[in-house]
């Protein structure tokens, strides 16, 4: 299959690109498009045959369900049964944003996208391109971010292309994404609204709306004989091909373990990376040769949403280089926070280095 790739911003959009774009997904193909968390790859919500092709082309277990997506909060009616009070209110707040929310879903919505679930996941991106495309792909866009299952999300649509080029029909190609990290998800159908995974939404903004809620336990650490809720998140993630660990401390312990090691790995014929932040990244001093350690700044501790924009993105690089051991300095303070470091412990496999006194 030809995938076809063109270039959309959220000033100038091509009205025939969309056009075209909403036609394939009406006629059961798929098509990848920016959204402000990550990179989705979009099917038609309503069709069965949709899901089955996305979970193909990404190489997904089917049991995994798709979130799907809106470009109206009245299209919400449709696919949901049950009282919306809660998921209105939400809706005004935090609509159109990276918050999906869990509702049990209407008939309307194939069990080939819920992978067999009878509730749905539903959210409505704050982007321009990915709005105008859902409108004119029908109004439900399935769309799971758009790469190669297990393998870090895309927020460039040169990650997409790597992924998807001969997979699926069409991408458009909106430049580097804004948060960089994939939407909160808020179950709706438990008895107390339950967060499955954190995002750039946090727990304490969603409390200020509807009152107190709870965390998946989970969501930051391996919890032995408990499955996480969101299907998804049982499975490895965010991987790089390189070995990750983070590393826990003060940032000059942080420093002066990372670089004894780089060394030790260096020795054993190992290509290192090496996440740091702009407060870091010059302090590292390991005595390897510089073709094997690769040190990058993920961006500024002060700044968490610049460690967001950019976490995949090194990930990604590292892989492109070969890198094949990875140490990370870690990151747990702040909103923005929480989804930064569930995602780094995803992708390390929960390893973990504590080096704190
Ligand atoms: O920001 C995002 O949410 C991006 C963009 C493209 O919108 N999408 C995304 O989709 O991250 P995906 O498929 O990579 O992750 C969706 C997660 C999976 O872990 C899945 O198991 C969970 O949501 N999920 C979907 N429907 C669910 C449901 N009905 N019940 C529980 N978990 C659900
Ligand atoms: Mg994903």
């Amino acid at each position: 299959m030809q995938t076809k790739v063109v270039a959309v911003t959220e000033d100038i959009i091509e009205k025939s690109y969309l056009e075209e774009a909403g036609t394939i997904i009406r006629n059961g193909g798929l098509v990848a498009f920016p959204t402000e968390t990550v990179y989705g790859l979009g099917g038609d919500g309503l069709n069965p045959n949709s899901a089955r092709k996305i979970y193909a082309a990404k190489g997904r277990p089917s049991d995994n369900p798709l979130i799907v997506h809106i470009a109206d909060v009245a299209d919400l009616d449709q696919i949901t049964q049950g009282d919306l009070t809660i998921g209105q209110q939400l809706a005004t707040h935090f609509w159109p944003g990276p918050l999906t929310m869990i509702f049990k879903k209407s008939d309307l919505v194939p069990v080939e996208t819920t992978g067999g679930l009878d509730t749905v996941a539903v959210r409505m991106p704050n982007h321009k391109v990915a709005r105008d495309f859902i409108r004119e792909a029908g109004g439900y866009v399935a769309a799971p971010s758009a790469n190669i299952s297990g393998r870090p999300s895309p927020t460039v649509a040169k990650y997409v292309i790597q992924d998807m080029d001969g997979r699926i029909d069409m991408i458009l190609d909106g430049g580097l994404v804004g948060i960089g990290l994939e939407s909160t998800i808020l179950d709706l159908t438990s008895e107390v609204p339950t967060i499955l995974r954190p995002g750039a939404i946090t727990k304490e903004m969603i409390e200020e709306v509807i009152g107190s809620i709870q965390c998946d336990p989970t969501m930051f650490s391996c919890v032995p004989d408990l499955a996480p809720k969101a299907p998804g998140m049982k499975y490895k993630h965010y991987a790089p091909k390189g070995n990750l660990k983070i590393v826990r401390g003060s940032n000059n312990q942080v420093v002066d373990y990372i670089c004894q090691n780089t060394l030790a790995q260096c020795e054993q014929g190992e290509r290192v990376g090496i996440i740091a932040t702009n407060e870091t990244q010059d302090a590292y001093v390991h005595g390897c040769a510089k073709e094997t350690v690769a040190i990058k700044s993920v961006g500024n501790r002060e700044d968490e949403e610049s460690i967001a924009r950019r976490l995949y993105q090194i990930l990604r690089e590292f892989d492109d280089e070969e890198i094949t051991c990875i140490y990370s300095e870690s990151f747990e303070s702040g909103n923005l926070g929480q989804a930064i470091m569930n995602r780094l412990l995803k992708a390390a496999g929960h390893e973990v280095e504590d080096i704190r006194e």
